[in-house]
């Protein structure tokens, strides 16, 4: 099928990849000329583990396309993808201006039947609103073409995108019960049909309940995350082990183990964001989320437990101590440091007076861009870019971890303890068990486990 995407994002990038993988031809659109420069010389522009070579073996075979000709891009497509951003504006309320335009563009040159597919996570009655801009724009160039506007929300975890576009475990697709719609969900099927030839992995429905289905999704996930530090934190005061808890509940079907994992606070470019926007159309229907308020406030407060377990252990005044910091990125496999909760931890350190060295295995780049936007030049001065995890530690009163990265895992204890000042850990992300750290003569402070850690 020809498939055109709008928007070369982190979404549409994956999107585009994947559909040519599957034998589509494919035209990845871009207002960004530098973008397009750069992904048509074979470079990537974000770190997405496989994506690179799937790019490469596509584009090569001549099934994926980049192209900032929109009158050339939207001819070209029989189902065209919205996969632009949709950033927060001010008041926590999705920006749908790049969503729009999009579809004004597609309304202002399509010649033919059209499905156009909102890929980006927009709030319930944007498909609404998409199909009267590319109306409007017909309309204004007394053109009849016929169209249909679908939802087909995405649920791709950074780090994991390719491998959860290619084996995803559920595609929901929402289409208008029009005749138009009708058509729309036939060419739906079609270029899904690879991925429901064992299993019918697709769950068709209304596109309002579409668009709302992805922000359940991660508003579901968010709860269960603040749930558990809200948990984690109270097991720190009255004695009990969060991860022996999180065991006990996750073996309960009706529960399930994963997204229980207490830390240092979710961050990311969905979570943060699509709470707020929920919780913001709610609002605009005179309806309060008291539950994800409170999911808000809690991860607000989770990314600060870990400085305010330093700022127990050492005092708020960390004036000449130094501190190892290992993962900058939101989450492993990504170089993505949005709403990260290692930029509120250096912050907090660099307040109270302390230096620091960080380590990341991929996001060291991202990481000088976005704290010399978080940190005065003064405080940008006391953080020291380390050029390998050992190399953090050196003089270092403790380490910190902020993102579960796999190198983090096995560390060499003996070279971490020679290399720091004392031997003190602190672990937002509950890599290691407490008791075979006081074996190795650790102080060793996890997030939810002061039972086992207690000094
Ligand atoms: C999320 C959704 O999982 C995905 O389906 C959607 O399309 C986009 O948003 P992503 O933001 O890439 O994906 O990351 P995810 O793996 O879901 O993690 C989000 C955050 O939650 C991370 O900061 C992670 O560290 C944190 N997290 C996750 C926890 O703190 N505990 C957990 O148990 C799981």
């Amino acid at each position: 099928m020809n498939i055109t995407i709008i928007g070369t994002g982190y979404v549409g990038l994956v999107t585009g990849a994947c559909l040519a993988e599957l034998g589509n031809h494919v035209v990845c659109l871009d207002i960004d000329q530098f973008k397009i420069k750069l992904l048509n010389s074979g470079a990537i522009p974000i770190h997405e583990p496989g994506l690179e070579e799937v790019v490469a073996r596509n584009r090569d075979a001549g099934r994926l396309h980049f192209s900032t000709d929109v009158v050339a891009s939207v001819a070209h497509g029989e189902l065209q993808f919205i996969a632009v951003g949709t950033p927060p504006n001010e008041d926590g309320s999705a920006d749908l201006q790049y969503v729009l335009a999009a579809a004004r563009n597609i309304g202002r040159h399509m010649v033919g039947f059209k499905v156009i597919v909102d890929k980006s996570t927009v709030p319930v009655g944007t498909a609404d609103r998409v199909k009267a801009c590319v109306q409007a724009e017909l309309d204004a160039r007394g053109e009849r073409a016929a169209f249909s506007v679908v939802s087909n929300p995405e649920f791709l975890k950074e780090g994991a995108a390719v491998e959860d576009f290619m084996r995803p475990d559920r595609i929901v697709i929402g289409c208008d019960a029009t005749p138009e719609g009708e058509r729309a969900r036939n060419l739906m099927r079609k270029l899904y049909s690879p991925f429901n030839r064992n299993h019918e992995r697709t769950f068709w429905m209304d596109v309002r309940s579409a668009e709302f289905t992805k922000y359940a999704a991660n508003a579901m996930l968010a709860t269960r995350i603040s749930f558990m530090n809200e948990l984690a934190n109270l097991a720190d005061q009255v004695g009990a082990d969060i991860e022996a808890v999180r065991y006990g509940i996750g073996s309960d079907p009706r529960i399930g183990h994963s997204f229980l994992y207490a830390g240092a606070g979710y961050g990311g470019s969905c979570f943060p964001k699509d709470v707020q926007a929920l919780e913001r159309t709610a609002r605009e229907y005179d309806q309060e989320l008291l539950i994800l308020r409170a999911v808000e406030q809690v991860n607000h407060k989770q990314k600060l437990v870990l400085g305010l377990k330093i700022a127990k252990r050492f005092g708020h005044d960390l004036r000449g101590k130094h501190f190892a910091v290992w993962g900058l990125a939101f989450k492993p496999n990504t170089d993505d440091m949005r709403e990260a909760p290692a930029r509120v931890l250096i912050k907090q350190l660099l307040d109270d007076g302390a230096s620091v060295a960080v380590y990341d295995p991929v996001a060291m780049k991202e990481a000088r861009r976005v704290l010399a936007l978080d940190l005065s030049a003064g405080d940008m001065a006391r953080v020291r870019f380390a050029v390998s995890p050992m190399d953090a530690l050196t003089d270092a009163e403790a380490l910190v971890i902020v993102t579960e990265w796999k190198a983090f895992r096995s560390p060499d204890f003996e070279r971490i303890k020679l290399a720091l000042k004392q031997a003190i850990v602190f672990d937002g992300r509950n890599l290691f068990r407490p008791d075979l750290m006081a074996e190795a003569g650790f102080e060793y402070h996890g997030i939810g486990r002061s039972i086992l850690t207690r000094v």
